[in-house]
């Protein structure tokens, strides 16, 4: 502790300082909520719903966000009422409603209508959301990890993580399940959640009506990871997304310069391989089911379930120490030389 300050032991100059230290901490925690607060702000929105699910429960909830205002505000005005009367000393006067009539209004009647409205509207956004089965439509299986998404296309045989390119203005369903604990799955703009439940698959569905990037978030606590478990629903033009998927069904490109054969060697001398699997490489297979499928990494717009983007920078950094970025994630820091690092990213971006 530094004990020369000026004006330390000077009473009124301490009650300054202490004053000073008051302000500065009361200034730093509104800042902290400025930014929190800022930060809700760019979260993805249940209120801003771009698909017709998203669109029922937005307006479930600004109905019962209606119905609750209204009876706040007559809540408040008899409070407000009685106490204007006995302020006005006419307690004695026969108030307009007698004791009785009040009780049975304002505490059965009209509680009763208003769950009654809920229930009914609960009923019918409830119908609503379970759209009738379509067996031509895409299938699409989500399978929960510690803390990244495993996204398959069956029939196409098509996998890839933590990003999920789906049709503009079509239903897709999901089937949902996880290989540890539970997790959930929700993008707020498209759909509620659906839980992730280890031996147990759920059926889901979304459907984005127009074209756009949707985040999904782990909505289950499931670990020390748990906020950095998210996800990209990427929704685009039929066209654009048949492309996509006919780019994700071919095998791994091949490393074609002395630079990309380097970095696939380094793949397997440094262990990459036990945990992550990557389609059609010609030398030894890479069959890993721990981490992601890394076949066409290179295309994806994020690293580390959606945490940081996908640039050479945070891959470099998620390489070389995962646990600084995500502690608690199941995958271990690597030691390279400087040569054998660069090859390694110079690879994995290649993999498009
Ligand atoms: Cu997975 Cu929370």
């Amino acid at each position: 502790m530094n004990r020369t300050r000026r004006g330390e032991g000077h009473p009124v100059a301490q009650r300054r300082i202490d004053a000073f230290r008051r302000r500065s901490r009361l200034a730093l925690s509104l800042a902290a909520s400025a930014l929190i607060v800022a930060g809700c702000s760019t979260a993805p929105s249940s209120l801003d719903p771009r698909g017709p699910a998203a669109a029922e429960i937005a307006d479930l909830w600004w109905l019962m966000f209606w119905l609750a205002a209204v009876l706040f505000v007559a809540t408040l005005a008899v409070l407000f009422y009685g106490l204007w009367r006995a302020r006005r000393r006419q307690v004695d006067h026969p108030p307009p409603l007698s004791d009785r009539t009040l009780v049975v209004v304002g505490g059965v009647a009209i509680p009763a209508v208003a769950l009654l409205i809920v229930l009914v509207f609960s009923v019918r956004t409830g119908t609503g959301l379970s759209p009738t089965a379509n067996p031509s439509a895409l299938t699409v299986e989500v399978i929960g990890h510690q803390f990244w998404w495993e996204v398959r296309y069956p029939e196409q045989e098509v996998v890839t993580a933590n990003e999920i390119h789906i049709p503009v203005g079509t239903p897709v369903q999901l089937r949902l399940t996880s290989v540890d604990v539970i997790h959930s799955f929700w993008v707020p703009q498209l759909h509620g959640k659906m839980d992730l439940i280890p031996g147990k698959t759920n059926s889901f569905w979304i459907e984005a009506a127009e074209a756009g990037v949707y985040r999904g978030i782990c909505a289950e606590f499931c670990g020390i990871q748990h906020a950095r478990m998210q996800f990209l629903v990427l929704a685009e033009p039929a066209d654009q997304f048949s492309e996509w998927l006919a780019a994700q069904q071919q095998p791994a490109m091949q490393a074609s310069d002395p630079v990309l054969q380097r970095g696939l060697a380094v793949f397997f001398e440094a262990d990459c391989a036990a945990c992550h699997t990557i389609r059609g490489i010609s030398m030894t297979e890479a069959t890993g089911e721990v981490g992601p499928d890394l076949t066409h990494f290179g295309s994806r717009r994020t690293i580390a379930a959606a945490t940081l983007e996908n640039t050479r920078g945070n891959l470099g950094g998620w390489v070389l120490n995962p646990q600084e970025i995500k502690p608690g994630n199941r995958m271990p820091p690597t030691t390279l030389d400087t040569e054998s690092f660069h090859a390694l990213l110079t690879y994995l971006q290649s993999l498009k």
